[in-house]
């Protein structure tokens, strides 16, 4: 897919088709995050690519909402302080894993997959099932299939509502 389409063409998307997706396909998508920029090149960001049957099932039930229950596997973004860099206390593990996970989803785009990014889940609940130590944070997991549904375009503001020239305030048009 052209690049410009895959950016205007993912979506968060919801409900799922059943249909299993290639192992291939899935390591497609997981080895774009893995060729994603990180602080120092430290590469702190984990994945846990849930498969199996019981662990779906499992994963879909800690996370919580119903539609949850429509994909047929997901994928975990595990990181921690301590596996990136911080610039005073800004802690940048979460840009690392933000930066990895969004190649994620937009290579899972390019397949023909369906994502959405989760970040309200019960990570506490999460954690043993998927063997997490306590230290460690899951940060995020999204679905991953192929769509039941078209999702419909949110809204976004405009450039000039968020876009400045040189500085702050400044129409940039
Ligand atoms: C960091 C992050 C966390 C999110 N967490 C959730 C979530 O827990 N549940 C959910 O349904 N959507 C979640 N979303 C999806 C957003 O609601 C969605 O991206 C936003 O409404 C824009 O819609 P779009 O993705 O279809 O463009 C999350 C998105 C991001 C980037």
């Amino acid at each position: 897919m052209e690049f410009n389409d895959v950016i205007q063409k993912r979506h968060s998307v919801r409900k799922f088709k059943p249909d299993p997706v290639p192992m291939d396909v899935v390591k497609r998508v997981v080895n774009a995050a893995r060729l994603a920029p990180s602080w120092a090149n430290m590469q702190g960001v984990r994945y846990i690519i849930v498969a199996s049957k019981e662990q779906v099932e499992k994963v879909a039930n800690s996370i919580g909402p119903k539609w949850a229950k429509t994909a047929p596997m997901f994928v975990a973004a595990i990181s921690d302080e301590k596996w990136s860099g911080k610039r005073g206390d800004l802690a940048y593990f979460m840009l690392d894993v933000g930066i990895a996970f969004e190649h994620l989803v937009l290579a899972a785009t390019n397949e023909g997959l369906g994502t959405c990014w989760l970040g309200a889940f019960n990570e506490e609940k999460l954690k043993p099932v998927l063997d997490i130590q306590k230290k460690n944070r899951i940060v995020a997991m999204t679905p991953l299939g192929y769509p039941a549904e078209e999702p419909k375009a949110s809204p976004r503001k405009e450039l000039s509502e968020i876009a400045f020239l040189d500085r702050y305030g400044t129409a940039f048009e």
